[in-house]
């Protein structure tokens, strides 16, 4: 998924650096990547670590990392299950109403033919979950296939904040359903959707990996309509953009950024503290690090990175330069 700081293209780096910090080696450490995101981090440590602690505050980036966090047993028939939800016939539901052209919209999230093909296969997901016939583990490995494959052909320029005008090619390809494989390392990892600042001082572990939003963007905004498939809920949608009621993360508010990152530090029962950031972020490095410095011992690393881009289809208007990522490092 094309995701607001993926750290997919940094994975290596931040992994080499992390390794070279805990010297004493990852087999018997416990791994919390506070803020998930797609779960790129956590699902690169996985299979090294003794556990690893997921969470993230948007329902649907619980839903990804209950299934590649969470899964790590074989689930048998997953793709019989994967080819009944793709053979469904087509139904009108809340995402064909309201996300798509239809019998008189204005939203053009999707074509009618994938809205109506999230919605049959979503409305049967739940009808399994309710009359049992699938587990917790298939039930979150069908809803993130779905959350992965409708993104794929959302007719956005890469966040769901407006929809674009026209079609674009890749939205007016047929939705298939794709299964969302994760790794089978037959431990058992704890995931969890709750505010990071709440759940810190519930958990311990050796490695904390935090990489919380930079700037002012609202995940819950831009990220919306994924929320809407993973919580397939009923609400009125507001506007033109048919945004839902969603989570203001004090960490896109400069007045509160500071604060929070602080209490998140201090609470934390953690030896090992990792914090990405970029130079164009609401706290300066200075910032991090007079904060960080209070509570052990502090340095940072840095990489060049490219800049998230919308695609081109949008016509936005991001500069193509690179920006500095940070890695700041913290043995409390
Ligand atoms: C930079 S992204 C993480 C990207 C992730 N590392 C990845 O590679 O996909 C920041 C994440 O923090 C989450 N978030 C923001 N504020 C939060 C909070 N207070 N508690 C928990 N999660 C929060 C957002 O929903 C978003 O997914």
């Amino acid at each position: 998924m094309n995701y607001i700081g993926s750290k997919v293209k940094l994975s290596v780096f931040i992994k080499e650096t992390i390794c070279s910090v805990v010297s004493s080696g990852l087999d018997n450490k416990v791994f919390c990547d506070l803020f998930a995101g797609t779960g790129a981090v956590g699902r690169s440590f996985k299979k090294d670590v003794k556990k690893v602690i997921a969470n993230d505050f948007e329902f649907f980036s619980y839903v990804l990392n209950r299934n590649y966090i969470g899964n790590s047993r074989e689930l048998e028939n997953k793709e019989e299950y994967i080819q009944q939800l793709n053979d469904l016939p087509l139904l009108e539901g809340f995402i064909y109403n309201n996300y798509c052209l239809g019998k008189g919209g204005f939203r053009q999230y999707f074509s009618d033919y994938n809205g109506k093909k999230i919605d049959a296969i979503r409305q049967k997901i739940n009808e399994w979950h309710i009359k049992g016939r699938i587990g917790e583990d298939m039930y979150y490995f069908l809803l993130a296939s779905l959350i992965e494959s409708a993104d794929k052909v959302a007719n956005t320029a890469s966040v769901y904040g407006a929809f674009l005008k026209h079609l674009k090619k890749s939205a007016s390809k047929k939705m298939i359903l794709e299964p969302a494989y994760f790794d089978i390392d037959g431990k058992n990892h704890d995931v969890y959707n709750k505010d990071s600042n709440e759940l810190v001082k519930k958990i311990e572990g050796d490695i904390l990996y935090l990489d919380p939003p930079y700037n002012t963007r609202q995940y819950g905004a831009n990220y919306h309509l994924l929320n809407t498939i993973a919580l397939y809920d009923t609400f009125i949608p507001k506007g033109k953009t048919g945004l839902r009621a969603y989570n203001k993360s004090k960490y896109c508010s400069k007045k509160t950024v500071a604060t929070s990152f602080e209490e998140l530090v201090k609470n934390a029962d953690f030896k090992y503290i990792f914090l990405s950031y970029n130079n164009e972020g609401l706290m300066t490095a200075e910032d991090v690090k007079r904060i960080m410095n209070k509570y052990g011992k502090y340095r940072i690393t840095t990489k060049e990175y490219q800049r998230f881009k919308a695609d081109k289809t949008a016509n936005r208007n991001h500069k193509a330069d690179a920006t500095q990522e940070y890695l700041h490092i913290l043995v409390k």
